[in-house]
């Protein structure tokens, strides 16, 4: 958080646990600007196949006919996260349905409430996450990180993510997922394969000629990560999903403080910090989506929420940039 900057010494000299890294170029005012509650809610073994087939996902229908998965879901978070969680049955007005939760992990939170800031500076963009993650049983998946924190950033190329979030890149064949069959496939956007079916995309890319006009028409997801361990500062990555999940070249910076359980993380980036990064500029329309894995976890067993529009200066967006 950019905060930190500013009052560096007094926060120190207040002895707040201060795991800032690397210093942002300006002092955000976080204060100054308004936050936006987020939920995050475990979401189990759904996806894009799954959540895109009437049988087992009941909105199906109404998805391909134009309504967003926000549309519906957007405030039924917290009802959402903690049956999946469980991996019991799940029970809905209409019915049962089967848990879409095999390896379940006892007494984990079904949800997160998360309130965001955004801003920028006229240089960087600076997402602000406040979320206390709860009680978290140690998963002992991921042994370098207790937590991380990832902004999906959507540029509003990638139609499936603009509609579905995250679920664009969750697949029914990805690492861990039903149809894995043990492969270690990363998340993948739907367009960069031959062809996709219920059990997902597979190995099979679309046409050299199709891959390389995805890319030239910029069809990826950014993934501007903070890893946290407490007392310890901040580690930032940056990560571009298009065939493949990827770590690319690190442009996000990222700071965290950590206070009566309640995690503080500001996660900047350099408004155009060159190809392949998307430039982010006033007037467009941008998604963002946040997932958060905690106590230990990797891979699918984390927190995501739905997609949120996200904009620069003004404008009509779930969350706007406010310029600092
Ligand atoms: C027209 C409204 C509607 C749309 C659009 C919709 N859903 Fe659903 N969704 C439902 C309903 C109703 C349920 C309750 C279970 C059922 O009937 O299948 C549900 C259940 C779910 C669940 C399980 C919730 C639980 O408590 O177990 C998930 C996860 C989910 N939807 C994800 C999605 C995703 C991802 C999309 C977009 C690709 C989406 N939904 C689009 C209506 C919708």
């Amino acid at each position: 958080m950019n905060r930190t900057i500013m009052n560096f010494s007094a926060l120190a000299g207040l002895g707040v646990l201060l795991l800032a890294a690397t210093p942002a170029r300006a002092g955000i005012n976080w204060d100054a600007v308004s936050g936006k509650e987020v939920v995050l809610f475990y979401p189990g073994q759904s996806s894009y196949e799954w959540a895109l087939t009437g049988s087992s996902m009941s909105g199906a229908d109404d998805f391909r006919k134009g309504k967003d998965c926000a549309t519906c879901h957007v405030g039924e978070e917290k009802d959402m996260g903690p049956q999946i969680v469980t991996g019991k049955p799940r029970v809905f007005k209409s019915g049962e349905k089967p848990s879409i939760e095999p390896a379940p992990i006892a007494n984990k939170p079904g949800s997160i409430a998360a309130t965001v800031k955004t801003a920028n500076d006229g240089t960087n963009i600076y997402v602000h996450v406040d979320f206390n993650e709860g009680a978290q049983p140690n998963a002992g998946q991921a042994k370098e990180f207790a937590t991380t924190v990832s902004v999906m950033f959507n540029n509003g190329k990638v139609s499936e993510a603009n509609r579905a979030g995250c679920w664009a890149a969750c697949h029914e064949d990805s690492a861990g997922m039903p149809a894995a069959n043990g492969a270690d496939r990363s998340m993948y956007l739907p367009k960069t394969r031959a062809k996709i079916t219920r059990q997902g995309g597979g190995d099979t890319l679309a046409a050299p000629d199709k891959i390389a006009g995805l890319k030239a028409d910029g069809y990826q997801l950014e993934f501007w990560q903070a890893e946290l361990n407490p007392g310890q500062p901040a580690k930032a990555a940056t990560q571009i999903v298009f065939d493949k999940q990827e770590e690319v070249k690190n442009v996000v910076t990222a700071q965290a403080t950590q206070k009566g359980g309640v995690w503080s993380v500001t996660i900047s980036r350099p408004l155009n910090p060159g190809a392949p990064f998307t430039a982010i500029a006033p007037g467009n329309n941008y998604f963002v989506a946040l997932a958060i894995h905690a106590g230990h976890t990797a891979e699918r067993f984390h927190y995501v929420s739905f997609e949120r529009s996200l904009t620069l200066n003004s404008g009509a967006a779930d969350l706007i940039a406010v310029k600092q």
